[in-house]
Protein backbone atom coordinates (compact mmCIF):
# COMPACT_ATOMS: atom_id res chain seq x y z
CA UNK A 1 0.00 0.00 0.00
CA UNK A 2 1.50 3.59 -1.16
CA UNK A 3 2.03 5.85 1.97
CA UNK A 4 0.09 9.30 2.04
CA UNK A 5 2.10 12.40 3.50
CA UNK A 6 0.49 15.58 4.13
CA UNK A 7 1.09 18.66 6.41
CA UNK A 8 -1.22 21.82 7.53
CA UNK A 9 1.11 24.71 9.06
CA UNK A 10 -0.93 25.58 12.38
CA UNK A 11 0.19 29.19 11.89
CA UNK A 12 -3.63 30.39 11.53
CA UNK A 13 -7.24 28.65 11.17
CA UNK A 14 -7.50 26.43 7.91
CA UNK A 15 -9.58 28.14 5.28
CA UNK A 16 -11.90 26.98 2.40
CA UNK A 17 -8.28 27.30 0.06
CA UNK A 18 -6.57 24.69 2.79
CA UNK A 19 -9.82 22.31 2.06
CA UNK A 20 -10.25 22.71 -1.29
CA UNK A 21 -6.33 22.25 -2.22
CA UNK A 22 -5.53 19.60 0.67
CA UNK A 23 -8.06 18.43 3.27
CA UNK A 24 -10.38 17.29 1.00
CA UNK A 25 -8.47 15.43 -0.83
CA UNK A 26 -6.51 13.99 2.23
CA UNK A 27 -10.14 12.52 3.18
CA UNK A 28 -10.53 11.12 0.14
CA UNK A 29 -6.85 9.09 -0.19
CA UNK A 30 -7.81 7.51 3.17
CA UNK A 31 -9.28 4.58 1.48
CA UNK A 32 -6.87 2.24 -0.25
CA UNK A 33 -3.99 4.23 1.20
CA UNK A 34 -1.73 4.14 4.55
CA UNK A 35 -1.70 8.13 5.61
CA UNK A 36 -0.26 10.27 7.84
CA UNK A 37 -1.34 13.53 8.30
CA UNK A 38 0.69 16.59 10.46
CA UNK A 39 0.03 19.86 11.87
CA UNK A 40 3.57 21.22 11.13
CA UNK A 41 4.36 23.27 13.95
CA UNK A 42 7.93 23.68 13.54
CA UNK A 43 7.56 25.12 10.16
CA UNK A 44 4.82 27.18 12.11
CA UNK A 45 7.34 29.16 13.48
CA UNK A 46 9.01 30.44 10.89
CA UNK A 47 7.44 33.35 11.06
CA UNK A 48 6.57 34.58 14.95
CA UNK A 49 3.71 32.49 16.76
CA UNK A 50 2.25 34.00 20.10
CA UNK A 51 2.90 30.62 22.27
CA UNK A 52 -0.53 30.07 23.43
CA UNK A 53 -2.13 30.74 20.05
CA UNK A 54 0.13 28.68 18.45
CA UNK A 55 -1.28 25.78 21.10
CA UNK A 56 -5.03 26.57 20.54
CA UNK A 57 -4.65 26.72 16.86
CA UNK A 58 -2.92 23.52 17.27
CA UNK A 59 -6.09 22.15 18.49
CA UNK A 60 -8.52 23.71 16.41
CA UNK A 61 -6.89 22.67 13.18
CA UNK A 62 -6.67 18.88 14.92
CA UNK A 63 -10.70 19.17 15.93
CA UNK A 64 -11.14 20.54 11.94
CA UNK A 65 -9.52 17.63 10.36
CA UNK A 66 -11.11 15.15 12.75
CA UNK A 67 -14.79 17.08 11.86
CA UNK A 68 -13.75 17.28 7.95
CA UNK A 69 -13.69 13.10 8.32
CA UNK A 70 -9.82 12.23 9.06
CA UNK A 71 -9.81 9.11 10.38
CA UNK A 72 -7.30 8.86 13.34
CA UNK A 73 -8.04 5.74 14.23
CA UNK A 74 -7.31 4.27 10.95
CA UNK A 75 -4.52 6.76 10.01
CA UNK A 76 -2.13 8.51 11.79
CA UNK A 77 -2.83 12.64 13.20
CA UNK A 78 0.05 14.07 14.69
CA UNK A 79 2.02 17.05 15.55
CA UNK A 80 5.62 17.49 14.01
CA UNK A 81 7.41 18.42 17.22
CA UNK A 82 6.44 15.39 18.82
CA UNK A 83 8.46 13.60 16.36
CA UNK A 84 12.40 14.70 16.40
CA UNK A 85 13.03 12.43 13.65
CA UNK A 86 12.10 15.56 11.14
CA UNK A 87 14.25 17.54 12.91
CA UNK A 88 17.14 14.94 12.64
CA UNK A 89 16.44 14.37 9.16
CA UNK A 90 16.28 18.26 8.47
CA UNK A 91 19.59 18.75 9.14
CA UNK A 92 20.96 15.93 6.99
CA UNK A 93 18.98 17.88 3.95
CA UNK A 94 20.02 21.00 5.16
CA UNK A 95 23.67 19.57 4.38
CA UNK A 96 22.53 18.15 1.04
CA UNK A 97 20.59 20.65 -0.25
CA UNK A 98 22.50 23.42 -2.34
CA UNK A 99 22.04 27.10 -1.33
CA UNK A 100 21.21 27.55 -5.03
CA UNK A 101 18.63 25.71 -4.76
CA UNK A 102 16.55 27.14 -1.74
CA UNK A 103 17.28 30.74 -3.39
CA UNK A 104 15.00 29.90 -6.25
CA UNK A 105 11.97 29.10 -4.04
CA UNK A 106 9.21 31.69 -4.67
CA UNK A 107 7.50 31.19 -1.23
CA UNK A 108 10.23 32.54 0.72
CA UNK A 109 9.94 35.15 -1.55
CA UNK A 110 6.61 35.80 -1.46
CA UNK A 111 6.85 35.31 2.99
CA UNK A 112 9.50 36.83 3.34
CA UNK A 113 8.27 40.26 1.85
CA UNK A 114 10.90 43.11 0.63
CA UNK A 115 12.79 42.90 3.68
CA UNK A 116 14.73 39.45 3.17
CA UNK A 117 17.65 40.08 5.86
CA UNK A 118 14.83 39.78 8.00
CA UNK A 119 13.02 36.69 7.33
CA UNK A 120 14.21 33.74 10.03
CA UNK A 121 16.66 30.94 8.79
CA UNK A 122 13.96 28.37 9.24
CA UNK A 123 11.84 30.15 6.48
CA UNK A 124 15.34 29.81 4.21
CA UNK A 125 15.26 25.96 4.90
CA UNK A 126 11.29 25.67 5.22
CA UNK A 127 11.42 23.29 2.36
CA UNK A 128 14.56 21.01 3.45
CA UNK A 129 12.18 20.49 6.96
CA UNK A 130 9.19 19.63 4.26
CA UNK A 131 11.46 16.78 2.59
CA UNK A 132 12.39 15.51 5.72
CA UNK A 133 8.45 15.55 7.27
CA UNK A 134 7.80 13.24 3.66
CA UNK A 135 10.83 11.29 3.55
CA UNK A 136 11.10 10.31 7.02
CA UNK A 137 8.04 7.63 6.43
CA UNK A 138 9.41 6.67 2.57
CA UNK A 139 5.87 8.80 1.94
CA UNK A 140 5.51 8.33 -2.20
CA UNK A 141 2.36 10.41 -2.34
CA UNK A 142 1.44 14.09 -1.33
CA UNK A 143 -1.63 15.50 -1.56
CA UNK A 144 -1.24 19.03 -2.11
CA UNK A 145 -2.46 22.78 -3.38
CA UNK A 146 -0.36 23.90 -6.28
CA UNK A 147 1.62 26.73 -4.04
CA UNK A 148 3.05 23.08 -2.96
CA UNK A 149 4.42 21.60 -6.42
CA UNK A 150 8.02 23.54 -6.45
CA UNK A 151 9.05 22.49 -2.84
CA UNK A 152 8.33 18.51 -4.01
CA UNK A 153 10.23 19.18 -6.40
CA UNK A 154 12.56 20.00 -4.56
CA UNK A 155 11.72 17.46 -2.23
CA UNK A 156 13.42 14.82 -4.75
CA UNK A 157 15.97 17.29 -5.63
CA UNK A 158 17.20 16.66 -2.49
CA UNK A 159 16.19 12.55 -2.78
CA UNK A 160 18.29 12.39 -5.84
CA UNK A 161 21.62 14.16 -4.02
CA UNK A 162 21.48 12.49 -1.08
CA UNK A 163 21.08 8.60 -2.98
CA UNK A 164 23.64 9.55 -5.14
CA UNK A 165 26.21 11.27 -2.70
CA UNK A 166 26.10 7.97 -0.84
CA UNK A 167 25.23 5.63 -3.15
CA UNK A 168 22.01 4.11 -2.33
CA UNK A 169 18.88 3.75 -3.59
CA UNK A 170 17.13 4.85 0.15
CA UNK A 171 14.81 7.92 -0.33
CA UNK A 172 11.94 7.02 -2.87
CA UNK A 173 10.51 9.72 -5.88
CA UNK A 174 7.79 11.87 -4.03
CA UNK A 175 4.14 12.61 -6.53
CA UNK A 176 2.20 15.45 -5.66
CA UNK A 177 -1.41 15.06 -5.69
CA UNK A 178 -2.88 18.39 -7.00
CA UNK A 179 -6.77 18.49 -7.43
CA UNK A 180 -8.07 19.58 -10.68
CA UNK A 181 -10.27 22.70 -9.63
CA UNK A 182 -9.84 25.41 -7.03
CA UNK A 183 -6.01 23.92 -6.63
CA UNK A 184 -5.12 27.47 -6.12
CA UNK A 185 -8.21 29.43 -4.16
CA UNK A 186 -7.47 33.26 -4.38
CA UNK A 187 -8.10 36.21 -2.05
CA UNK A 188 -11.93 37.28 -1.82
CA UNK A 189 -10.50 40.69 -1.82
CA UNK A 190 -8.01 40.78 -4.48
CA UNK A 191 -7.96 37.93 -7.04
CA UNK A 192 -4.36 38.15 -7.24
CA UNK A 193 -3.40 37.02 -3.78
CA UNK A 194 -3.65 33.22 -2.47
CA UNK A 195 -6.12 32.66 0.29
CA UNK A 196 -4.44 32.47 3.19
CA UNK A 197 -4.57 31.48 7.03
CA UNK A 198 -2.23 34.15 8.04
CA UNK A 199 -3.67 36.72 6.23
CA UNK A 200 -4.28 39.92 8.19
CA UNK A 201 -7.65 40.68 6.81
CA UNK A 202 -10.11 38.31 7.52
CA UNK A 203 -12.49 39.13 4.89
CA UNK A 204 -10.12 37.89 2.36
CA UNK A 205 -11.20 34.48 3.39
CA UNK A 206 -13.42 31.54 4.48
CA UNK A 207 -12.66 30.53 7.80
CA UNK A 208 -13.24 26.09 8.17
CA UNK A 209 -15.02 28.32 12.21
CA UNK A 210 -16.93 30.55 10.45
CA UNK A 211 -20.85 30.74 10.69
CA UNK A 212 -23.78 30.65 7.75
CA UNK A 213 -23.79 34.30 8.44
CA UNK A 214 -19.90 35.24 8.41
CA UNK A 215 -20.08 33.44 5.18
CA UNK A 216 -22.75 35.27 3.66
CA UNK A 217 -21.20 38.07 4.20
CA UNK A 218 -17.98 37.37 3.14
CA UNK A 219 -18.93 36.42 0.01
CA UNK A 220 -21.31 39.24 -0.77
CA UNK A 221 -18.73 41.58 -0.12
CA UNK A 222 -15.84 39.71 -2.24
CA UNK A 223 -14.50 41.83 -4.82
CA UNK A 224 -15.68 41.08 -8.42
CA UNK A 225 -16.29 43.19 -11.49
CA UNK A 226 -19.63 44.88 -12.92
CA UNK A 227 -20.34 42.50 -16.00
CA UNK A 228 -22.39 39.46 -15.66
CA UNK A 229 -20.54 36.04 -15.74
CA UNK A 230 -19.80 34.68 -19.41
CA UNK A 231 -20.39 31.76 -20.33
CA UNK A 232 -17.60 30.06 -21.31
CA UNK A 233 -14.20 29.46 -19.21
CA UNK A 234 -12.15 32.17 -22.10
CA UNK A 235 -14.40 34.68 -20.94
CA UNK A 236 -12.81 34.91 -17.50
CA UNK A 237 -9.82 35.86 -19.02
CA UNK A 238 -8.77 39.05 -17.05
CA UNK A 239 -11.26 38.54 -14.61
CA UNK A 240 -9.18 36.99 -11.68
CA UNK A 241 -11.67 37.64 -9.04
CA UNK A 242 -14.51 35.81 -11.47
CA UNK A 243 -12.39 33.27 -12.42
CA UNK A 244 -12.12 32.69 -8.59
CA UNK A 245 -15.62 32.72 -7.51
CA UNK A 246 -16.51 30.03 -10.45
CA UNK A 247 -13.71 27.60 -9.76
CA UNK A 248 -14.67 27.67 -5.84
CA UNK A 249 -18.65 26.68 -7.28
CA UNK A 250 -16.95 24.06 -9.53
CA UNK A 251 -14.79 22.53 -6.82
CA UNK A 252 -17.97 22.53 -4.37
CA UNK A 253 -20.21 21.26 -6.53
CA UNK A 254 -17.60 18.57 -8.34
CA UNK A 255 -18.32 20.19 -11.94
CA UNK A 256 -15.70 21.62 -14.37
CA UNK A 257 -15.29 25.26 -14.57
CA UNK A 258 -17.22 24.95 -18.30
CA UNK A 259 -20.07 23.62 -16.86
CA UNK A 260 -20.55 26.03 -14.08
CA UNK A 261 -20.75 28.64 -16.50
CA UNK A 262 -22.37 26.59 -18.83
CA UNK A 263 -25.68 27.17 -16.15
CA UNK A 264 -24.50 30.30 -14.05
CA UNK A 265 -23.33 32.45 -17.70
CA UNK A 266 -25.09 35.59 -18.22
CA UNK A 267 -26.05 35.88 -14.18
CA UNK A 268 -25.30 38.63 -12.17
CA UNK A 269 -22.55 38.48 -9.38
CA UNK A 270 -25.83 39.26 -7.01
CA UNK A 271 -27.30 35.71 -7.92
CA UNK A 272 -24.35 33.03 -8.54
CA UNK A 273 -23.19 34.50 -5.18
CA UNK A 274 -26.03 33.34 -3.10
CA UNK A 275 -25.70 29.70 -5.03
CA UNK A 276 -22.28 29.52 -4.07
CA UNK A 277 -23.02 30.94 -0.45
CA UNK A 278 -25.20 27.96 -0.08
CA UNK A 279 -22.57 26.10 -1.41
CA UNK A 280 -19.50 26.79 0.72
CA UNK A 281 -22.25 26.91 4.04
CA UNK A 282 -23.29 23.24 2.98
CA UNK A 283 -19.38 21.96 3.17
CA UNK A 284 -18.34 24.34 5.98
CA UNK A 285 -21.55 24.66 8.32
CA UNK A 286 -20.65 20.69 9.25
CA UNK A 287 -17.27 20.82 9.65
CA UNK A 288 -17.39 23.96 11.86
CA UNK A 289 -20.42 22.84 13.76
CA UNK A 290 -18.41 19.35 14.97
CA UNK A 291 -15.09 20.70 15.31
CA UNK A 292 -16.99 23.35 17.52
CA UNK A 293 -17.64 20.33 19.55
CA UNK A 294 -14.33 18.49 19.39
CA UNK A 295 -12.87 21.75 21.03
CA UNK A 296 -14.89 20.93 24.54
CA UNK A 297 -12.86 18.55 25.03
CA UNK A 298 -8.83 19.43 24.30
CA UNK A 299 -7.41 16.49 26.44
CA UNK A 300 -9.69 14.11 24.33
CA UNK A 301 -7.76 16.04 21.14
CA UNK A 302 -4.29 16.01 22.68
CA UNK A 303 -4.72 12.45 23.44
CA UNK A 304 -5.36 11.86 19.44
CA UNK A 305 -2.43 13.59 18.64
CA UNK A 306 -0.24 11.60 21.48
CA UNK A 307 -1.27 8.25 19.84
CA UNK A 308 -0.63 9.81 16.17
CA UNK A 309 2.79 11.00 17.42
CA UNK A 310 3.46 7.21 19.25
CA UNK A 311 2.40 5.78 15.73
CA UNK A 312 4.30 8.27 13.33
CA UNK A 313 7.59 7.62 15.56
CA UNK A 314 7.48 3.56 15.27
CA UNK A 315 7.67 4.46 11.36
CA UNK A 316 10.47 7.44 11.15
CA UNK A 317 12.21 6.34 13.45
CA UNK A 318 13.83 3.66 11.59
CA UNK A 319 14.32 5.36 8.77
CA UNK A 320 16.06 8.08 9.66
CA UNK A 321 18.28 5.71 11.50
CA UNK A 322 19.01 4.29 8.58
CA UNK A 323 19.87 7.80 7.34
CA UNK A 324 21.93 8.23 10.05
CA UNK A 325 24.11 5.48 9.57
CA UNK A 326 24.34 5.59 5.93
CA UNK A 327 25.87 9.59 6.24
CA UNK A 328 28.39 7.63 8.92
CA UNK A 329 27.22 8.47 12.19
CA UNK A 330 28.18 6.03 15.38
CA UNK A 331 24.58 6.81 16.63
P1 LIG B 1 -0.17 25.36 4.39
O1 LIG B 1 -0.46 25.24 5.84
O2 LIG B 1 0.17 26.69 3.82
O3 LIG B 1 -1.37 24.78 3.57
C1 LIG B 1 -1.85 23.46 3.79
C2 LIG B 1 -2.31 22.89 2.46
O4 LIG B 1 -3.32 23.73 1.87
C3 LIG B 1 -2.92 24.09 0.56
N1 LIG B 1 -3.36 25.49 0.34
C4 LIG B 1 -4.16 25.88 -0.65
N2 LIG B 1 -4.73 25.21 -1.66
C5 LIG B 1 -5.50 25.92 -2.52
N3 LIG B 1 -5.70 27.25 -2.41
C6 LIG B 1 -5.14 27.97 -1.42
N4 LIG B 1 -5.35 29.28 -1.30
C7 LIG B 1 -4.32 27.27 -0.48
N5 LIG B 1 -3.62 27.68 0.61
C8 LIG B 1 -3.03 26.56 1.09
C9 LIG B 1 -1.42 23.98 0.53
O5 LIG B 1 -0.97 23.77 -0.79
C10 LIG B 1 -1.19 22.80 1.42
O6 LIG B 1 -1.33 21.59 0.69
N6 LIG B 1 4.35 23.69 3.63
C11 LIG B 1 3.01 23.22 3.84
C12 LIG B 1 2.84 22.22 4.96
C13 LIG B 1 3.76 21.05 4.93
C14 LIG B 1 3.69 19.94 4.07
C15 LIG B 1 4.74 19.08 4.45
C16 LIG B 1 2.84 19.62 3.03
C17 LIG B 1 4.81 20.84 5.76
N7 LIG B 1 5.40 19.67 5.48
C18 LIG B 1 4.97 17.89 3.79
C19 LIG B 1 3.09 18.41 2.36
C20 LIG B 1 4.13 17.57 2.76
C21 LIG B 1 2.18 24.42 4.20
O7 LIG B 1 2.61 25.37 4.77
O8 LIG B 1 0.94 24.29 3.94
Amino acid sequence: MQRIFSGIAPSGVPTLGNYLGAIRNWVALQEGHACLYCLVDLHAITTFQDPDALRSQTRTQAAILLAAGIDADRHILFNQSAVSAHARLAWIFNCVARVGWLNRMTQFKDKAGKDREAASAGLYVYPTLMAADILAYHATRVPVGDDQRQHLELANDIAQKFNHDYGVTFFPTVEALVPPEAARVMSLRDGGRKMSKSDPSDQSRINLTDDADAIALKIRRARTDAPPLPSEAAGLEGRPEARNLVAIMAALSGRSVAAVLAEHGGQGFGVFKEALTARVVATVAPIAGEAGRLLGDPAHLDGVLRDGAARARAIAEPVVREAERIVGFLG
